[in-house]
């Protein structure tokens, strides 16, 4: 495994000339940052060695270095989730590809369904903290000594980071909300019962992603921010069905403000 990880951070430093400190996850919500990496090249995840593939439709699969906001950064274009059928070990593997590459802070975004009854759809939430409810947990096994075997999560979002988030989305005007995210396999949206026990657990939001790259990231010392789009709610008495071309449509709408607050915290994280 270190092995594997170890090649592939060596070919991407082979064809690497910036040393970006700072990886952006484009989840949901965030693709359109992309767009405004300039000096940019990009590596398909298809001609990276050990790399898994992307396969879920709207998800693109490269990688993409260059500038922005006048600081190098590292953008993985698609992730790799659980539900595809990926083990745990390939769905985090970029984030220890980006542990050997020098990476100290990663951004992260996704899309989730609100629990929390306050919320509305389009809501913006500041991941302050998960709750992992995947049936497998990404450091099982031996471990790699990116971090200790028995790694502290009491603070799995930098609070730092938060603080500074909160700021910007002021500034800028935009209305944020602090939640916990919780995540799960999927690939079912879930049952009202289903929500109601999330939210009885404690959850804000639920999805299925980022807990895992999160979990990973913090065992190897990388500080994260993270934030979710709410595009559907999972809330008694406003459920309705859900299809991913909601979800789509909901965080397009939620893009630009999500954009405008991570490109500004990019800028001066
Ligand atoms: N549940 C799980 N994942 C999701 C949801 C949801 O309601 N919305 C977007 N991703």
């Amino acid at each position: 495994m270190l092995e594997k990880i170890q090649e592939t951070a060596s070919f991407l430093k082979s064809k690497m000339h910036t040393c970006p400190e700072t990886a952006i996850i484009l989840g949901t919500g965030l693709g359109s940052l992309a767009g405004e990496i300039t000096e940019k090249y990009e590596i398909n995840y298809t001609d990276i060695p050990n790399f898994p593939v992307s396969t879920v439709e709207g998800h693109k699969g490269k990688l993409i270095f260059g500038r922005l906001g006048g600081k190098d950064i590292m953008a993985m274009q698609g992730r790799f989730h659980f539900y595809e059928g990926y083990t745990m070990q390939q769905v985090t593997f970029p984030v220890r590809v980006m542990r050997e590459l020098g990476i100290r802070t990663l951004f992260v975004s996704n899309a989730s369904g609100g629990t929390n009854p306050s919320f509305a759809i389009g809501d913006l939430m500041i991941i302050t903290d998960h709750i992992n409810f995947f049936p497998e947990h990404p450091l099982r096994g031996r471990n790699i000594d990116y971090g200790p075997r028995f790694p502290d999560m009491s603070e799995a979002y930098d609070r730092e980071l938060i603080a500074r988030a909160d700021n910007i989305a002021a500034e800028l005007g935009i209305t944020v909300r602090h939640g916990i995210y919780l995540g799960t396999q999927g690939p079912t949206f879930e049952t009202p019962a289903e929500y109601r026990m999330f939210r009885a657990m404690g959850a804000d939001a639920v999805g299925m992603s980022t807990v895992p790259e999160v979990i990973v990231a913090n065992h190897c010392g990388i500080r994260v921010f993270g934030m979710s789009v709410i595009t559907d709610l999972g809330v008694e008495g406003k459920i309705v069905e859900v299809s991913h071309e909601e979800v789509q449509k909901a965080a397009d709408e939620a893009q630009p403000r999500m954009t405008a607050i991570m490109r500004e915290l990019i800028n001066r994280a």
